[in-house]
């Protein structure tokens, strides 16, 4: 088969780690015969830089026009002055928006290979975690009404959920949760938030309707935050608002210690998506050959997975970078702190498409 892939690197290690990620693929491309077409566009810093603008019309474009889309990470110091929607972060809600990306897959697990350095107390690790977070990505306090008075001395921004938006997302959450353990727990602030009981109702109107086989709870995202830390085994899929999964995803993402190894996929009604690594665009390693392109790699196993349902090529990818961390190979992120040595991004992606030539 063949696949049109927009590429958009951004800014930081994004172009070091989509460059690794390319690699993979053509690699995939060989043993199995497929044929990835890849087109590059600007967003973020750069196109700041380029255009005058983080988002340009050409790269929205040219992500609509292809099979999927893959992001490294966008932003940096040298556009931090910026203000509102001239910041690259704009580039990033904006694709989502554009794409009709309304749901954001984060996984978060315990690798077996680096127990050791997962930041939980050792019992609590022992048990293992293998979550799945689910984060509404197009509505809510991100995309609600924002604005200051006129004195400029009170700001206001709103979070605001229609039935339409909680059930898409949540009939994803529940979905997923059927192929997997069967748990899904509902994350909200309903003690407090209107938009909160709202996404509840909602959430158990479908649960009793259409998925009476997956478990469902709730939890308030206060004691989500806790709970994370003192029992992420409890966990099987995770669905929440858009704020909520962006703070409970890096947590998530931290405990298991090695947010280089953590990818998502960002997916709306059709199988066009958007992949990215849950890490940023570490502007004080750019450019060193230092970054981990691991979560890049697995973001795109997700990519063939989700867009383009080559499972096999998926587990592929995933189990030839779970060998070489099997191996003991750590780059400078995911070391242990008494190692001294530990291999470049590139030399990572060699052993990474070396394992991949001998599988
Ligand atoms: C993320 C990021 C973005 C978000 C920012 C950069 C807009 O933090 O992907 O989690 O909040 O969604
Ligand atoms: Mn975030």
């Amino acid at each position: 088969m063949e696949y049109n892939i927009a590429l958009v690197p951004g800014d930081g290690i994004g172009p070091e780690i989509v460059g690794s990620t390319v690699k993979v693929l053509e690699a995939v491309s060989e043993k199995f015969g497929h044929v990835f077409n890849f087109n590059t566009y600007l967003a973020g810093g750069c196109a700041i830089d380029k255009y005058g603008e983080p988002l340009p019309k050409i790269t929205i474009d040219g992500c609509l026009a292809s099979d999927s889309v893959l992001l490294g990470a966008v932003g940096g110091p040298k556009w931090d002055h910026l203000s509102g929607n001239s910041r690259p972060e704009k580039a990033l809600l904006g694709l989502r928006k554009e794409l009709g990306l309304y749901t954001n897959l984060r996984p978060a697990s315990l690798q077996p290979a680096l127990a050791e350095s997962c930041v939980l107390r050792p019992d609590i690790a022992a048990k293992g975690f293998d979550l799945m977070i689910v984060r509404e990505l197009t509505g809510g306090i991100y995309f609600g009404n924002r604005g200051r008075n006129e004195a400029g001395d009170t700001a206001f921004d709103t979070e605001s959920y229609s039935v339409m938006e909680i059930e898409r997302v949540a009939r994803r959450a529940f979905e997923i949760a059927r192929k997997r353990r069967r748990h899904l727990t509902s994350i909200d602030k309903a003690n407090v938030l209107e938009s909160s009981r709202l996404w509840r109702e909602t959430v158990h109107r479908l649960g009793a309707s259409e998925f009476p086989d997956v478990e469902l709870d709730d939890m308030y995202v206060d004691n989500a935050a806790m709970q994370i830390i003192r029992a992420p085994s409890f966990f099987d899929v995770i669905v929440t608002s858009n704020m909520f999964g962006d703070i409970l995803s890096d947590e998530a993402s931290q405990v298991t210690g090695s947010i280089g190894l953590l990818a998502s996929a960002s997916l709306g009604d059709s199988s066009r998506g958007m992949y990215e690594p849950i890490h940023g665009s570490a502007p004080d390693i750019a450019g060193k050959d230092l970054a981990n392109p691991i979560a890049t790699i697995l973001s795109a196993a997700m990519m063939l997975r989700y867009s383009f349902d080559l499972n096999e090529e998926a587990d592929f990818v995933e189990q030839s970078v779970a060998a070489v961390l099997q191996d003991g190979w750590r780059t400078a992120d995911i070391k242990s702190p008494s190692e001294e040595s530990f291999l470049t991004g590139s030399q990572m992606t060699e052993k990474i498409l070396y394992k991949m030539k001998l599988g």
